[in-house]
């Protein structure tokens, strides 16, 4: 048996296909006590488009005093300009959380763009030093910009299944707060699992929440960090619910600076090891991803989490 692939067995209840939108240049790097050169940022996401993905959060245009690690989004986006042309179907999108960011964005040639609310009070006050309400009015004239502009926006939902200073979050709280990004504009809503503390029964009831108020399971994604191993399993449990789209970060790069306990998100080697084996289309080339995950550890000094990286690419 080829060590470097899994064998393929194919199951009819699952999507035949799924897109990943990879985090690990933002969500990744944005955690990361080390500051990474631009030069490193930008080769690490030619060498992702390189191995297949086609949807790569590319950084944040956020207060650079609060993600001091993302302070040279300018410096990096002009960096990437030609990728698009040279990877077909390439997307860049990158975070937004303003009018300020969105300006800073657009003049250094964003074309996609995320802005990211909290289910909770504390978390928004934490992130973004904002109640909900006050949150989601910032973003009202952002994603009208923006959707002006022909700019599509994604919403990102943090907290959905449980926040390190509240506990667990209701159900119904996360859908209101969900229905409202989608209500102001946002054409992509991602499921956030913060602190990576949701198991696969409380995902699989939240998305029939979602489907109970009316939301096309098409226009959600998920975004699971695995701080208790719960990742993979809570993303199978999306997959048999119809999603189609699943967050994950080279390596298992990860974590959010104004979350305590969360740590990397899933890895997207070992959510590529698992669609693979279940007969599911990625486009992604795992060997050459693993490749650029090993580099990326190298550059940062420490090894990768992902466990498929380790096995793939050994000590
Ligand atoms: P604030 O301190 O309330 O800012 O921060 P403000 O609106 O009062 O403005 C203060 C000053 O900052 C002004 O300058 C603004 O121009 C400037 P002054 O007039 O004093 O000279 N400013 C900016 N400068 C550059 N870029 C900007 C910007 N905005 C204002 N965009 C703010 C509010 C939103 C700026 C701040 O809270 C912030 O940047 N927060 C970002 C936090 C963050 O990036 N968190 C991580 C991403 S979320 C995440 O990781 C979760 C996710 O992965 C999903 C999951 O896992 O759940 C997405
Ligand atoms: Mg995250």
């Amino acid at each position: 048996m080829d060590l470097g692939l899994p064998s393929v067995l194919a199951d009819p209840a699952l999507p035949a296909r799924v897109r990943i939108h990879e985090v690990g240049a933002r969500d990744g790097l944005q955690n990361e006590s080390s500051l990474v050169p631009v030069e490193v940022k930008a080769e690490f996401i030619t060498r992702l488009a390189e191995a297949g993905l086609r949807t790569v959060e590319a950084t944040s245009f956020v207060h650079p005093k609060w993600v001091p690690q993302l302070a040279d989004a300018e410096q990096l986006l002009p960096r990437l300009s030609g990728l698009r042309e040279r990877y077909e179907g390439l997307r860049l999108p990158v975070l937004v959380p303003n009018e300020r960011g969105l300006d800073r964005a657009l003049a250094h040639g964003a074309t996609e763009i995320a802005v990211f609310a909290s289910a909770t009070e504390t978390f928004a006050q934490r992130n973004l030093n904002r109640s909900v309400d006050e949150v989601l009015e910032m973003f009202r004239p952002v994603v009208e910009r923006a959707t002006g502009a022909g700019v599509p926006v994604r919403g990102y939902l943090s907290m959905c299944f449980g926040d390190p200073w509240e506990g667990p979050v209701a159900l119904e709280q996360v859908v209101t707060a969900g229905l409202r990004l989608i209500e102001l504009g946002c054409t992509e809503l991602s499921l956030g699992d913060t602190i990576g503390v949701a198991t696969p029964g409380q995902v699989a009831a939240l998305l029939d929440g979602f489907d109970r108020a009316g939301v096309p399971v098409g226009q959600l994604a998920v975004h699971f960090h695995d701080t208790y191993g719960q990742a993979l399993a809570n993303t199978l449990a999306a997959l048999r619910c119809g999603v189609t789209v699943v967050d994950s970060s080279a390596g298992g790069l990860g974590g959010c600076p104004y979350a305590k306990s969360a740590t990397g998100n899933l890895a997207t080697e070992d959510l590529v090891w698992m669609l693979h084996g279940l007969g599911i289309e990625t486009g992604v080339d795992l060997r050459r991803l693993a490749a650029t995950s090993a580099w990326m550890a190298r550059q940062l000094g420490r090894p990768s989490p992902s466990r498929a990286v380790q096995a793939l690419t050994g000590p």
